[in-house]
């Protein structure tokens, strides 16, 4: 049976207030798929505070690559552990285009969440420029060659696919194409030996397009942004079987 897997990505949305709100309201779905929400890093303590003795994993939605030291304005991810997150966020296109991340700093905070145990989950994607040139699987294979690299047990890593143009613009992928994606990423793990590797999608995923994604063969779960926002709408996301 397939793993399945819903994350929420808050984004900069939320106050610790509201944050609690949520989840006095979203009611955990009842089957055994796994869950993940990724607050802004000031919602976190109360997000950890409000899923206590539940299945929800808490993470931050980016580290620093440093565990301390003189970096103004980071977030550590050995204090996430300290305090009760599991996982972390890694490489959101937000990050590659807006705070200009390159794969190699991606890495190195892949490298840094695997060295505290923390999981991993790794978004990629390409842009609506290299799709239409036909440079998705280049794009695709460079990003997760250079995140991954030397990284030996893939145990705790998860891969969020995200086309760029699909985020936030109410562009959802069409089912086949997201599939056909998916499955060039399982073909890039299976020849590491990674096959159970899970693999998200992302992207204007929404309760009224999430089952026939969850249909697809190489579709194992969901990064979702807009709609984790609503506790109803993602705990319908959360019902896709
Ligand atoms: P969206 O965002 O669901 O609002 O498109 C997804 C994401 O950025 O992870």
């Amino acid at each position: 049976m397939k793993r399945k897997i819903f994350a929420a990505n808050w984004k900069l949305y939320k106050n610790p207030q509201e944050t609690k709100k949520f989840f006095t309201e979203f009611l955990i779905p009842g089957t055994d798929s796994e869950l993940y929400f990724f607050p802004p890093a000031l919602c976190v303590e109360q997000a950890l505070i409000c899923t206590q003795g539940t299945r929800v994993q808490i993470g931050l939605q980016n580290i620093s690559e440093y565990l301390e030291g003189a970096f103004t304005g980071e977030n550590s991810a050995q204090t996430a552990k300290t305090m009760g997150c599991s996982a972390i966020l890694v490489g959101h296109s937000e990050r590659r285009t807006m705070f200009l991340e390159t794969n190699e700093q991606i890495h190195k905070k892949v490298i840094t969440a695997i060295v505290l145990n923390l999981k991993v989950m790794l978004c990629i994607g390409e842009t609506l420029q290299e799709r239409e040139s036909g440079k998705t699987e280049v794009v695709l294979q460079q990003q997760l060659e250079i995140a991954l690299k030397g990284v030996a047990d893939c145990s705790d890593l998860m891969i969020a696919y995200e086309p760029v143009w699909a985020i936030g613009t109410g562009k959802t992928a069409t089912p086949k194409l997201a599939n056909d994606t998916h499955q060039f990423i399982f073909s890039w793990l299976q020849s590491k030996g990674w096959e159970k590797t899970p693999i998200l999608y992302g992207g204007s995923v929404k309760p009224e397009n999430s089952q026939e994604l969850m249909n697809q063969e190489f579709i194992s779960g969901f990064l979702v942004g807009g709609a984790s926002l609503n506790p109803e709408s993602f705990a319908r996301i959360c019902q896709s079987l």
